[in-house]
């Protein structure tokens, strides 16, 4: 059943992968302030243990922003900011993720795969 569930989840991805590509090719669109804030922040706090880009940085401890990026919308992923800087994530220690940092890092995120 595992491997079932392993297999509509790489196709949903696909799919929506799929949708985006129509909007143009990745990264033609110049990204929003926000953005820029977010991935400046992602790349100075979060860089350690996260490979916070598009490429395959073997450095990360933690999930790749890009894989994250896929499985929360803009809403859970505030919920998730906030409840890190309260408690963290399993491995991964209280950060404190400002409202302003949660916007800028979810703009940042919807520039990530597609
Ligand atoms: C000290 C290392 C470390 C740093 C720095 C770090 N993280 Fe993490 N992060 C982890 C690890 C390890 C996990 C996986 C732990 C878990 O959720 O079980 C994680 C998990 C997460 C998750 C939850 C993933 C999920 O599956 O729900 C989010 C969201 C996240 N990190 C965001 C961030 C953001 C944003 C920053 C920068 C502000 C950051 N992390 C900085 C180590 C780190």
């Amino acid at each position: 059943m595992r491997s079932i569930s392993i297999l509509a989840g790489t196709t949903l991805a696909a799919l929506s992968l799929a949708a985006c590509a129509s909007n143009g090719p990745p990264g033609s669109d110049p990204m929003s302030p926000s953005a820029e804030r977010g991935q400046r922040l992602a790349e100075r706090r979060c860089a350690g243990c996260h490979a916070v880009g598009l490429d395959e940085s073997p450095a990360a401890s933690g999930p790749r922003f890009s894989d994250l990026h896929l499985r929360y919308n803009a809403l859970s992923l505030q919920k998730r900011f906030a409840e890190i800087t309260e408690h963290g994530s399993g491995e991964m220690p209280p950060i404190h993720i400002s409202r302003q940092d949660a916007e800028d890092l979810v703009a940042y995120f919807e520039t990530l795969g597609g």
